[in-house]
């Protein structure tokens, strides 16, 4: 056997000296970062359920992110840039006004009674007040949690009770391109629904739609701005413990209850700093544009906190990748603002290439300043790689990441000097990532060998030190399979090169126009309906996002009504508890639902019937007509057909 040719470029080099000397390594990064404390140590392998990185640091989120840049003479850059198609208006915000903003707003909050440590909660949708709202919590060191705009009241009710803020920042609507979300019904029937009170609630008041506010309870953002002002009210910077948390961001679990993932402060900034020139490329005074959405993880890291912290221009794009108003909506945007490096996901390219296949609508437009397109958040399908290579003439670069890491754990470090491109692969671990792929036994497998991929501990900083709240599950989720390593639940192989392709999940997460989402938790509303026995949930092939759910239930014995009937009930149910985010459209009355003599539902064996992939009958299934059922109420819909 021949041995691989070595990579070109720096990267083996820099991702070896990682391993082999993580305390120089990350003291080494974490010159990148002002802090108020220097740290003495990057690790302390004693604390926490793995360690904790740079144990003795005090530093400040917002100053790193805001004032430092100010203070170097970037007072007059613009920090966002805000290009919001579904109101049609656009706002350029410099790092000095972007500085008052958070000050004041960080003022308003501390009035409140906000101080550090306490949590705040932000359901708003991708206007410049979300991310002033976040920064302002660093500022003080409060722990912030943003809520997806798509979720429902039922979600954003779990959250609140979870993590009890103090304080929640609200804005009174979202736009979507077909509707306009009024947010504060949601806010107020979340609260309702929630154990917890928060003590005040902050409320934007858009345009498109006010909202009514409570007596005694939400206060009118602009007013309580305006009036701090009037005062000469600011807050500075609270130098917080690198190992405090930053923010809490809620993900999908394997069960209903979603997984408060904590970030702590040091670790994180370094992690992201790093990343910005090394990984992207990207350097202080570009303009960066995350195609994402401040709910998820890939718009707290890379719509706020990375390039801000680096002294970029964020892009805050509030429209989508068609439809507002066509599909060159992105290259409008990069063109126009001057984008060095564009980050979306590969459903954001589906939809684009779905309505502009020859890619003509790239034409129209400058792109002499875009330097390289980056994709996450699902498997990048090479026939949409391929097809934004060839349009784009651009290295288009897949790298992989979770909620729980914060930054990618692969990825292809193009400031290092880019690799070669495979399709399919999300290439290379970043530094500190130790990425393994284990068999069940917890073994590791050779090369090109499949099994679950694991990250020899301590994970890298940056990522999550634990779940809140939650210590046990934490470990408990991620740590107990396989001693020694976090679980990432993702499945892959490594080949020969070391480049990481992901195959899919190990658990029921399943992966909706790159929205992580919970079977378990779509069974749970389901299961909660009257007329309903059992069901399971299953996320089936779609060529625009990727997975779509489709739930198959059984009706209980008794039941007369129209079956079409209760299914429109369903697919209403998980809208309003999980919210439009779901994409639930399918719910199939059946008769049984396969199952092995144990009783487990062989949704592996529907998934693969409705995915027109081969099946085999499995031995432990005694009457094949149920799986024939399921064969035929898919097509009945138009999906799949029997192997
Ligand atoms: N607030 C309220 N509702 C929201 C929302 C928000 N912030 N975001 C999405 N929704 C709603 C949508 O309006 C839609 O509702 P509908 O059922 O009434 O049509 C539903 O949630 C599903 O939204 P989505 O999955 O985004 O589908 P879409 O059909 O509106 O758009 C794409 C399709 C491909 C354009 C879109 O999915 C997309 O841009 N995906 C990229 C996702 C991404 O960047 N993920 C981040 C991971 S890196
Ligand atoms: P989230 O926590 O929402 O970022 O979702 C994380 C999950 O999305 C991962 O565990 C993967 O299953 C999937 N994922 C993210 N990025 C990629 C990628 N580049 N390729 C394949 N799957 C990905």
């Amino acid at each position: 056997m021949t041995a691989a040719p070595p990579l070109p470029g720096r990267y083996a080099e820099v991702h070896a000296a990682s391993l082999a000397d993580p305390e120089a390594f990350w003291m080494g990064a974490a010159a990148g970062i002002d802090w108020a404390v220097p740290p003495r140590r990057a690790f302390d392998p004693e604390a926490g359920a793995y360690g904790r990185w740079f144990p003795e640091g005090r530093l400040n989120a917002c100053h790193n992110a805001v004032d430092r840049h100010v203070a170097a003479g970037r007072g007059a850059q613009a920090a966002i840039l805000h290009d919001s198609p579904v109101t049609g208006t656009k706002r350029r915000i410099t790092y000095a006004e972007l500085q008052d903003e958070v000050a004041t707003l960080a003022a308003v909050l501390a009035d409140l009674g906000v101080g550090p440590g306490d949590r705040v909660i932000l359901y708003m949708p991708m206007v410049p007040e979300a991310l002033v709202g976040m920064l302002a919590c660093a500022r003080i060191g409060a722990v912030h949690s943003v809520v997806f705009g798509g979720f429902a009241a039922n979600e954003l009710a779990v959250r609140i009770e979870d993590a009890s803020p103090k304080v929640v920042l609200a804005a009174s609507c979202g736009i979507e391109p077909s509707r306009v979300v009024a947010y504060k019904p949601l806010l107020d029937a979340a609260i309702a629904a929630s154990r917890h009170k928060p003590e005040a609630c902050l409320i934007l008041q858009r345009p498109r739609c006010a909202a009514g506010l409570v007596p005694g309870r939400d206060r009118d953002w602009a007013e309580a701005v305006a009036a701090a002002r009037a005062a000469g009210r600011r807050a500075e910077c609270v130098p917080m413990r690198a190992t405090d948390p930053l923010y809490i961001l809620y993900t999908s679990g394997t069960t209903g209850k979603p997984k408060g993932v904590v970030r702590d402060t040091g670790g994180y900034l370094v992690a992201l700093a790093w990343s910005m020139p090394n990984l992207y490329d990207v350097h202080p005074g570009e303009v960066y544009f995350c195609a994402s959405d401040i709910g998820w993880v890939v718009g707290h890291s890379y719509i706020v906190y990375a390039p801000l912290l680096i002294g970029c221009t964020t892009v805050l794009y509030e429209g989508k990748p068609v439809g507002t108003p066509d599909a060159g909506a992105f290259w409008r945007v990069v063109a126009e603002h001057g984008v060095a490096c564009l980050f979306t996901a590969p459903t954001a390219l589906r939809a684009i290439k779905k309505e502009d296949p020859r890619g003509e609508r790239v034409g129209g437009y400058d792109l002499a300043r875009f330097r390289t397109l980056f994709l996450a958040g699902e498997r990048a399908d090479p026939d949409s790689v391929a097809w934004a290579e060839r349009t784009l003439g651009r290295p288009v670069i897949d790298h992989w990441w979770q909620t729980e890491t914060g930054w990618p754990i692969a990825g292809n470090p193009v400031g290092l000097g880019q690799l070669p491109v495979k399709h399919g692969s999300t290439c290379v671990p970043m530094p500190g990532y130790d990425v393994r792929v284990l068999d069940e036994g917890g073994r590791p497998v050779g090369p090109d060998t499949m099994g679950t991929i694991a990250i020899r501990l301590p994970l890298p900083p940056g990522c999550l030190p634990t779940l809140w709240g939650s210590d046990a599950r934490f470990a408990q989720s991620y740590l107990t399979t396989f001693p020694g390593y976090y679980d990432t639940s993702d499945a892959g192989v490594i080949d020969r090169d070391g480049y990481i392709t992901v195959l899919g999940r190990t658990d029921d997460i399943i992966n909706v126009a790159g929205h992580r989402l919970s079977t378990g938790g779509m069974e749970a509303v389901l299961a909660s309906h009257p007329d309903v026995a059992e069901c399971a949930v299953i996320g089936i092939r779609d060529s625009l996002k990727g997975e779509a759910p489709c739930g198959f239930v059984v009706l209980k014995a008794d039941v007369a009504r129209d079956p079409g009937e209760i299914e429109r009930e369903l697919v209403a149910l998980v809208r309003d508890r999980i919210g439009p985010v779901a994409a639930f459209k399918l719910a199939l009355t059946v008769n049984r639902l396969p199952k092995t003599r144990s009783g487990k539902i062989l949704r592996g064996t529907m998934k693969r019937i409705a995915d027109h992939e081969p099946w085999t009958l499995p031995p432990t299934i005694d009457d094949a007509a149920v799986l024939d059922e399921i064969g035929e109420s898919l097509r009945a819909r138009g999906i799949g057909e029997p192997g």
